[in-house]
């Protein structure tokens, strides 16, 4: 039986690291707030000059070197963000040709925080239809792009200006507080290998998608039901700001979480207690630590780095697998479950032998 093999991963953080105090320098929160609520501590931003397949392209690099692969090997790119460089093309391509790669099958995976599940699922269903033997799948995310303030604003929050937000930019970034506060911006990504035989590689899936309620978390401006699909009025009502409605998403989460956790255990005849980790996307430590205490799960089996880095959205989980590997939390052949609920409603969870 072919499977695909989790060969290698690598991941970048955002150059500016930016701590909830300096956040709370241009708008209204605090970080005894940002930290009781989400777990978040500080978050790296990109550079202006850094783009989503930028931290994508680094962290891929990484990921073929720990794999010891080399880059004419690879056969499928899977790219997974919800903040891409440009409208289009997606960033897969970007990657194929900003790290030389032959002129591979590009996938563009668009799930938001279940991106990388989603794309996960993708790589693997190549390799087992031999369709693919080398797989790079990368999820990265720049989301500073959404981030209500001003660059001189940006500018004093992290103390490279003496200039402080008006009245009116204060109460601007406060709108959107609930929101900006979680995100951060990385890449991250891992190179699947078809391998035969054995007990390593990827053991199952299950994803999930709903949109009915897809409104409780979504972009509402720039996108083609708007004609032209991007103007200055959306720009003047912050239509281009993501909108959520944190506590439904954060009860949609719990509930959706636990439940396709426990089916695919279920289905593997793997109990809690059998699995080394469980990499859960890092929207919120409060959801995570809700998930974790009903699964039956122990501290050492759930790791966290909300706190240093918050959201990253589609890199979150693979960010999370490459320090455990690499910190030794992590070895060959232990068993691991993500699992992951994001937008649309979307939401999954993975069963691996690493
Ligand atoms: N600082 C200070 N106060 C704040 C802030 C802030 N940053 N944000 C909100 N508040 C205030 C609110 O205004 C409200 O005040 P009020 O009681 O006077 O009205 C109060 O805090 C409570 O607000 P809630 O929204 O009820 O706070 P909650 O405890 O639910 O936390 C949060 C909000 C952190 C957003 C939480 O709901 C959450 O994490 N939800 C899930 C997010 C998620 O999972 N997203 C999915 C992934 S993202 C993706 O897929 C793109």
């Amino acid at each position: 039986m072919t499977r695909a093999v989790i060969a290698g991963s690598g991941s970048v953080i955002a150059s500016t690291r930016v701590t909830n105090a300096q956040i709370a320098r241009i708008l209204d929160t605090s970080d005894e707030w940002i930290r009781e609520r989400s777990g978040v501590e500080q978050r790296h931003f990109a550079a202006p000059d850094v783009a989503t397949s930028d931290l994508g392209v680094a962290a891929a690099a990484k990921a073929l070197e720990s794999a010891g692969v080399a880059k004419d090997e690879v056969d499928l790119v899977v790219f997974a963000t919800m903040t891409p460089d440009h409208y289009f093309p997606g960033c897969g391509t970007l990657l194929q040709h900003k790290l030389g790669l032959r002129p591979v099958p590009c996938f563009d995976i668009r799930q938001q925080c279940s991106g990388f599940l989603y794309g996960l699922q993708l790589a693997d269903a190549h390799v087992r239809a031999g369709m693919a033997k080398t797989v790079l799948l990368v999820g990265a995310e720049v989301h500073i792009g959404f981030m209500p303030w001003t660059r001189e604003n940006f500018a004093f929050a992290i103390g490279e200006s003496e200039v402080p937000p008006t009245r009116e930019e204060w109460e601007w970034n406060s709108r959107f507080r609930h929101l900006v506060v979680l995100f951060g911006d990385a890449g991250s990504a891992v190179v699947l290998k078809a391998t035969e035989g054995g007990e390593r590689g990827v053991l199952d899936h299950e994803l999930h998608g709903a949109g009915a309620d897809y409104q409780k978390l979504y972009v509402p401006g720039t996108g083609f039901k708007h004609r032209p699909y991007t103007d200055p009025e959306q720009f003047r009502r912050g239509d281009h700001i993501p909108v959520m409605d944190g506590r439904y998403v954060f009860k949609m989460a719990t509930a959706n979480m636990v439940e396709v956790a426990r089916s695919v255990l279920q289905k593997n005849g793997v109990t809690a207690e059998e699995l080394k980790l469980v990499l859960m996307h890092q929207a919120n430590k409060r959801i995570n630590e809700y998930c974790a205490r009903t699964l039956g799960l122990r501290e050492e089996q759930v790791p966290h780095n909300i706190h240093k880095y918050g959201n990253t959205t589609a890199a979150t989980i693979p960010l999370l697998w490459d320090e455990c590997a690499r910190d030794g939390r992590l070895r060959p052949g232990d068993l691991v479950l993500m699992v992951a609920f994001g937008a649309g409603m979307t939401w999954g969870a993975s069963l691996v032998r690493a």
